[in-house]
């Protein structure tokens, strides 16, 4: 039986899951986690279930007593194997033993020296979109909710931090090791599991903030994100009260492929977001915000992820705007409309892609581009401008508080949509924005003074008159950016020479302007360059910024053959997430 969501052998008829108990043993020595987990199911099976799993060494089935009988009986390099569970008689209940594979495509595995502190080694998981899968048996599919609970054993000296409220610390039962307890009482669906082991250290924040984070880098995190607490209180006159009980953050190696993951209760975050500065804010928001856009109210498939990050973007902007000022939103939303114009024409503007509601794929993760973010933005502005703020806040407070716990789909949206606030449909073409390819014409434009004095440079600039190190140096970062995004694809090599320096890059930590950078540097044959692209390719794993350094390259006649070398040494530094990524760019261009 096939079921409708191409991501998933789940089968919904056959009932769903309701709360998994874990017990999980890390292993560095076989990069393995050996697992028990005892499945509670929402109502009694008979006869089949299946479970999605990718490379799951399953040793055990049993239930009230019964060996089960199993079988994986489909098989794919995307979806992983289908677990066919057997002989299920009125059962309500079930536990799996089984050991995760070295290659399981959720978990990366580092060495101590790829640690801030060159010490000990760290484990950390990403399930989203669909590698949940890779730790534990699962269905693994948004539309899906289950609560768990968990006990972790670590080796001695390492802790243990999960996306769930720790409820204890014990010692093991094993030579040298520690067992930490979590719960998550909240249902979640199965991308939102996270787990991670390392030498961290925990510190208190506010009075529901805090932060993990190797203690080589404690204190600078713990003063970049000092303002978490301010940030839930003006997400909470938004978007209602904050479920969850903490907002925690853990900082991760800077192999981690995302700029943070909105894992419940612990958003994990990419070490690059301390900058010293305080100015990679907007990130946290984004990740934040998803506590309600994304983890409350969440998409029932992978098709639907505008209704996730769509409505995330949209709400980083409106908190942006409070914390931050109208001033740098504005900026933030006049970059975003350019960036957004410049991925639809990277894709094709006629690309499924380009829709919200996207096409059925089965690799999840080859869909995510940026476009769910800034296009369902800007619809959902549309649709706050067709009514007035006032009364979309009312909306946003009703749908969060109708739908909280429960997966949507893009139909059932527009579904509440059209029964709270018909006028959206007279006014905006709601069909247009959500089904078809492009950018609808009639629609708002985004408006910023900052912008438009980035913008002014750059047409000085195409008439041969370059600005000055004094004329940019108090820019903000947005307006760096978006003078980098706003550049010819090609420029001068002696201009890259000349913007490297008045741009300071060398003394800059931020990875969106190297990577902006890196990107016309390589175009444009500054091979000097190259020392640097390779060094940022070895440690930085944000995928948002490496892709697109590594499809230069590739596009580049110059640096065309450095790009798989490069990646052959570097690959066993990366989590699994990103090799897979870089490695379909490059046999896409025949590498
Ligand atoms: N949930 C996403 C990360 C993600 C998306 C993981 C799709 C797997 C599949 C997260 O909230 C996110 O969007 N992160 C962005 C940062 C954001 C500010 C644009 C990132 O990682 O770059
Ligand atoms: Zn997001």
């Amino acid at each position: 039986m096939q079921s409708m969501d191409p991501t998933t052998y789940t089968d919904l008829t056959q009932g769903k899951i309701k709360h998994i108990l874990f017990r999980i043993a890390v292993d560095f020595s076989t990069r393995t986690l050996e697992v028990e987990s005892t499945y509670q199911m929402q109502e009694p099976i008979q006869g089949s279930l299946f479970l999605d799993t990718y490379k799951i060494d399953l040793k055990e089935a049993r239930t009230n007593g019964r060996e089960l009988t199993w079988e994986f009986d489909e098989e794919n390099n995307i979806l992983g194997e289908r677990l066919h569970l057997k002989g299920l008689e009125n059962d309500s209940t079930f536990t799996l033993t089984f050991r995760t594979s070295p290659e399981a495509r959720a978990l990366q595995w580092l060495n101590a020296s790829q640690t801030a502190g060159g010490q000990l080694p760290f484990l950390f998981s990403q399930c989203q979109a669909i590698h949940a899968r890779s730790v534990f048996p699962c269905q693994d599919t948004p539309s899906v909710r289950f609560t768990y609970s968990a006990e972790v054993e670590v080796p001695q000296g390492l802790v243990g931090a999960m996306a769930a409220e720790q409820i204890g610390i014990d010692e093991g039962t094993g030579m040298g090791s520690t067992v930490f307890r979590f719960r998550m009482p909240q249902p979640i669906p199965s991308y939102l599991f996270a787990l991670a082991v390392g030498n961290l250290e925990f510190r208190e924040l506010g009075p529901r903030t805090g932060i993990y984070a190797e203690p080589q880098t404690i204190q600078a995190a713990a003063w970049e994100f000092a303002e978490n607490e301010a940030k839930i209180i003006e997400a909470e006159k938004l978007l209602g009260p904050y479920l969850w009980g903490r907002y925690d953050l853990l900082v991760l190696p800077p192999s981690f492929p995302y700029g943070g993951m909105e894992n419940p209760r612990l958003t994990f975050l990419t070490p690059t977001a301390i900058l010293g500065t305080r100015g990679m804010l907007s990130l946290i928001t984004h990740e934040l915000a998803h506590a309600w856009t994304g983890n409350l109210v969440t998409n029932a498939t992978w098709q639907d992820f505008w209704l996730n990050e769509g409505w995330t973007t949209y709400a980083e902007t409106r908190i942006t705007e409070v914390l931050e000022g109208k001033d740098v939103t504005d900026l933030h939303l006049a970059f975003n409309e350019k960036q957004l114009i410049a991925v639809m024409n990277q894709v094709g503007m006629d690309s499924p892609l380009t829709q919200l509601k996207l096409p059925a794929e089965r690799d999840a993760d080859s869909f995510t581009t940026t476009i769910p973010y800034f296009k369902g933005c800007f619809f959902l502005q549309e649709c706050e401008y067709a009514v007035g703020r006032d009364r979309f806040d009312a909306f946003i407070q009703k749908y969060m508080a109708s739908f909280q716990f429960q997966s949507l789909s893009t139909e059932a949206f527009l579904d509440f949509l059209k029964a709270e606030l018909p006028e959206v449909f007279e006014k905006v073409n709601v069909h247009k924005w959500i089904y078809e390819t492009r950018l609808p014409e009639e629609r708002h434009r985004p408006k910023s003074h900052l912008y438009d004095e980035v913008e002014n440079v750059l047409n000085e600039y195409e008439r041969g008159i370059k600005p000055t190190r004094e004329q940019i140096q108090n820019w903000h970062r947005y307006q760096v950016l978006s003078f980098l995004q706003g550049l010819p694809p090609k420029i001068p090599v002696e201009d890259c020479k000349y913007f490297d320096e008045i741009l300071e890059l060398e003394k800059r930590k931020d990875v969106s302007i190297f990577s902006y950078f890196y990107v016309i540097a390589i175009a444009s044959g500054y091979k000097e360059i190259l020392p640097r692209v390779e060094q940022f390719v070895d440690k930085i794993g944000r995928m948002l910024y490496v892709l697109p350094v590594v499809r230069a390259m590739i596009g580049t006649d110059w640096s065309h053959g450095y790009i798989r070398p490069l990646f052959e040494r570097v690959r066993d530094r990366h989590h699994q997430i990103t090799v897979h990524a870089i490695e379909r760019l490059l046999t896409d261009a025949g590498l």
